[in-house]
């Protein structure tokens, strides 16, 4: 016998790091990578802000501007994956998912703090080629608030723990049961 996690107490503890990462404390975890593929089929990554997790439809949300560049890839294709590590837990998280991009929700907009909202609405949009490094400027518009809706479909985890590294992959489509891997 051995207690070392099962497959259930490796799964909770992934949504504990998700939901972790979006609480009030404002943990480092919020800030994941998402990935996207652009039109040439090479892989883009940055990283965005965890805003919403929902572990029973398996559904988490980012905000964008709406006009960057990740937007218009999603658009060609909703495929993404994220990627969150866990210092203190030694976890690494990868996860893979279908994004939808809808207007972001007035309430939403609202809940956005004052200093915050710049980050929607730079002028030229965001990845326009500028003479010098100032010359942009600020103009918060909820026109180009945007929430990237994003289903997930697989969640790895993997485990450094010193006692033994462990691996577990859980998918959407086994109802999450998931498996063991080889670390
Ligand atoms: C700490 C940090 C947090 C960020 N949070 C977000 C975010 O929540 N949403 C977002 O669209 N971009 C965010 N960004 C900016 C993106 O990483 C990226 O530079 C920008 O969205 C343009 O990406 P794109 O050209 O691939 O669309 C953040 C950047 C940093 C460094």
């Amino acid at each position: 016998m051995t207690d070392t996690p099962g497959l259930t107490e490796t799964l909770d503890q992934a949504w504990g790091l998700l939901d972790l990462a979006i609480s009030e404390g404002r943990s480092p975890l919020r800030y994941v990578t998402l990935a996207t593929v652009d039109g040439n089929a090479a892989p883009q990554v940055r990283i965005v802000v965890l805003r919403k997790v929902d572990r029973a439809s398996g559904q988490l949300t980012a905000y964008t501007d709406k006009r960057s560049d990740k937007v218009g890839q999603l658009r060609q294709n909703p495929q993404v994956a994220l990627h969150l590590w866990s210092p203190d837990n030694l976890v690494q998280l990868r996860m893979n998912g279908t994004a939808w991009v809808t207007q972001g929700s007035v309430e939403a907009w609202d809940a956005v703090p004052e200093h915050m909202r710049e980050a929607y609405g730079h002028v030229p949009p965001p990845g326009t080629t500028i003479d010098r490094s100032d010359d942009w400027a600020i103009r918060p518009d909820p026109a180009y608030f945007a929430a990237l809706d994003i289903t997930l479909s697989r969640i790895e985890s993997v485990c450094l723990d010193p006692a033994g590294h462990r691996r577990a992959n859980f998918e959407r489509a086994d109802g999450w049961i998931g498996h063991w891997l080889s670390p």
